[in-house]
């Protein structure tokens, strides 16, 4: 059996040693390199794009919007972002043309010599303005998504203690270690291949298609270096303009992003308003819960109704209310577009109800704890949009992390810089987040995988990427176990979106869940195949293989069903949200330096429903990136911007992720409730140790100094003034 075995990483050895090929590592033939000219302005008309005549052009190649075959577009959910702007640009950094040339260095001093003549037009940073604000980015009144939830008694008709709070955060940048980047080269039949960092080679295969006027195209990922949501919609972007260059030039061009650029130009996680009036028994219990909340989606669509539809369906955290309200809308603003960040809407919104939460323990001097204990939500409680829920995992999660809590903390000894004037404490979150597609996107998407045996070899093919999570080691195993064949027999065929079928986008939690589901069944049909060939009723592959008289490889593929176990109207928001959700608690030690404001993490424990570890090993390595990443989130990610919606902080001199420096003592703990729906009942977990590290910390800071934090990020700054 190869499930519940801590394998190594199939691509691990490669990583380590170097052997890995990223995009950066391909050089074609006779490769030139792309830079992008950028928006300086927030909200223009280009009057003119001219070349600087002093300049020497020679060998470099110019492509503005006049040169798009197709559709001037990056096709994802709506059609209004432009590939490169024509006539008007409506944030910073927008691309507005491209050079290629023979060398990088050139390439990049080529764009400072194209000039750009901008006719100013006001512009609005700021979206509690953005709806019905004068001017105009998207449709009338700048919404790109309106969604409102109610459940029971009309609002404001519960009688209780009433509390009201407002909670609000920034930008975050997913920071993946390895910038967006992409080759585009012609092939021999007038067609393209594109090869890079990505999560979905299909979205780029879409966008190319729109954007060439064909399909004669391949898109293909390269070894990639992170994602977090970073890669999921941006590649498109960045295939469609190294596509764009290759066209023109008829060669392979490299583009790849400086990470100053990177940092500047592409999508983030959204920054949110949150507003909750609660109403509460004496005891704690919720009677009646109201939110709304303002979600900032930038310049262009992109992910964004997505995005706040997850948050709005998180905005009752794992709490059971009977009178629910919960409402919000995604505004347009000239800044960059915000986009998919790991947890995709649910972290925002559990920063809110958790801090909302403790505001309601600080009001009516309940403990935290007990005030979560009262009201988790169990099996056969409903959520706000009525699903019944099966499968919970609250109450285990948190006897599990409040059991580990009792060892003692480890010293101090990351610190040494850190000053003796501390004070210590201790916080805990409690969330859910729902695993895969939101409500019927799954039935809506139906992806595939497809399985090929040659010989004794199964080979997968699938389009769900390896960014660093752990695709290539899991499929096999699940694919290994389900045939019970030695892991060995089992590969993974090249995210080739010529060769592989579409298994929907790498996101949204549902890899292993449910595209692992869908090659678990493709690997029955490969079984059953076999026993119709060889006319044997047994299941023992081995036999099967050896009873086989042809020698031709064998291919079966299955596509993902709707069993109507996921019953939704994306119209009136009602129904199971989600295919199942995942649970889990979060609890840190820290100590504050009361001189500084500074954060020193002690140690971070977590307990998390994954419903069946497939790889425990590479489950708890997900959990803890995503718990670190959520700790820089919490206390030392900021994204600045300048009066123009330009990031300022764009090295990582100034945008401060956590390291392995910064990181506590980590204790992980994988709880298994098995979901009925997923391979060998595993839930995903890609995203939820993103939800609960900020609310515990800012808890763990009000338990040590008294200070309440309501906005994040939680930077010393902030937290000496909040002292
Ligand atoms: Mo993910 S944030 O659903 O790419």
């Amino acid at each position: 059996m190869t499930i519940g075995i801590g394998i190594p990483r199939a691509d691990g050895a490669a990583k380590v040693t170097g052997r890995a090929l990223y995009v950066d590592d391909l050089r074609p033939e006779g490769c030139l390199y792309g830079a992008t000219v950028r928006s300086e302005r927030a909200h223009a008309t280009v009057l003119a794009i001219t070349l600087d005549p002093s300049y020497d052009w020679t060998g470099i190649t110019l492509v503005t919007a006049r040169d798009i075959p197709g559709r001037n577009l990056v096709a994802l959910i709506t059609e209004d972002q432009p590939a490169l702007a024509d006539g008007v640009v409506r944030h910073v950094t927008e691309p507005i043309a491209l050079v290629a040339a023979p060398t990088r260095d050139r390439a990049l001093e080529a764009v400072k010599h194209v000039q750009v003549t901008y006719g100013d037009l006001p512009y609005n940073l700021d979206p509690e303005a953005a709806e019905g604000h004068p001017v105009a980015i998207y449709g009338t009144d700048n919404v790109f998504k309106r969604i409102a939830i109610d459940k029971g008694a009309a609002a404001g008709t519960v009688a209780g203690i009433v509390h009201e709070g407002t909670y609000r955060l920034g930008l975050q940048e997913q920071l993946y270690i390895e910038p967006q980047g992409m080759i585009a080269s012609p092939r021999e039949d007038g067609g393209m291949t594109v090869i890079g960092s990505m999560q979905c080679p299909y979205y780029v295969h879409k966008a190319l298609k729109a954007l060439l006027g064909h399909d004669r195209l391949n898109a293909v990922q390269a070894a990639t270096g992170g994602g977090f949501g970073g890669k999921e919609d941006y590649p498109s972007m960045v295939a469609a303009h190294a596509a764009l260059l290759a066209l023109k030039t008829g060669k392979p061009v490299k583009l790849i992003y400086r990470r100053d650029e990177d940092l500047r130009a592409t999508t983030k996680r959204h920054p949110a308003i949150f507003r909750i009036r609660s109403v509460v028994a004496p005891d704690g219990r919720l009677l009646e819960w109201t939110a709304s909340t303002i979600f900032d989606g930038g310049a262009y669509n992109t992910l964004t109704p997505v995005v706040l539809s997850r948050g709005i369906l998180h905005l009752t955290g794992p709490y059971r209310c009977e009178n629910v309200h919960l409402s919000g809308v995604a505004v347009a603003t000239h800044t960059p577009p915000n986009g998919a960040f790991r947890g995709f809407g649910a972290p925002q919104a559990m920063w809110a109800v958790e801090r909302h939460m403790d505001r309601i323990a600080r009001g009516i001097g309940v403990d935290p704890l007990v005030l979560r204990r009262l009201n988790l939500l169990r099996d056969g409680d409903t959520t706000a949009s009525g699903g019944v829920l099966t499968d919970t995992g609250g109450f285990a999660v948190l006897d599990a992390a409040l059991a580990a809590a009792e060892a003692p903390l480890p010293p101090i000894t990351r610190h040494p810089g850190a000053g003796t004037n501390h004070a210590r404490g201790r916080g805990l979150a409690m969330v859910f987040h729902g695993c895969g597609f939101t409500g019927n996107g799954e039935a809506y998407i139906k992806g595939k995988v497809g399985l090929e045996l040659r010989g004794s070899r199964v080979t997968i093919l699938t389009a769900s990427t390896d960014i660093g999570q752990g695709t290539e080691t899991i499929f096999p195993q699940i694919v290994a176990a389900e045939l019970g064949v030695p892991l060995e027999w089992v590969d993974m065929a090249p995210h080739d979106t010529d060769l592989v079928p579409d298994s929907g986008p790498t996101v949204a939690s549902r890899t292993t869940m449910v595209v692992g589901g869908v090659a678990q069944k493709a690997a029955r049909k490969l079984r059953e195949a076999l026993q119709a060939e060889t006319g044997l009723a047994t299941g023992d592959i081995a036999t099967l293989l050896a009873a086989r008289t042809s020698s031709a490889p064998l291919r079966v593929e299955h596509q993902y069903i709707d069993d109507g176990s996921v019953q939704w109207n994306p119209d009136t928001y009602q129904g199971d949200a989600y295919p199942t959700y995942g649970w889990s608690c979060a609890i840190v030690d820290l100590d504050v330096d009361r001189d500084t404001g500074e954060v020193l993490y002690r140690r971070f424990i977590s307990a998390t429903d994954v419903g069946r570890a497939i790889n425990p090993v590479l489950a708890a390595g997900q959990l803890e990136g995503g718990a670190l990443q959520a700790l820089g989130w919490a206390t030392s990610e900021e994204v600045v911007l300048d009066a123009r919606g330009c990031m300022r902080n764009d090295r990582l001199t100034n945008y401060i992720i956590p390291t392995a420096a910064d990181a506590p003592e980590m204790v992980t703990l994988l709880i298994e409730i098995p979901f009925a729906g997923g391979p060998f009942g595993a839930k995903g977990i890609g995203e939820i140790p993103m939800d609960g590290p900020a609310a515990a910390v800012a808890q763990a800071i009000e338990a040590a100094t008294g200070a309440v934090l309501d906005n994040l990020p939680m930077t010393p700054e902030r937290v000496l003034g909040a002292m």
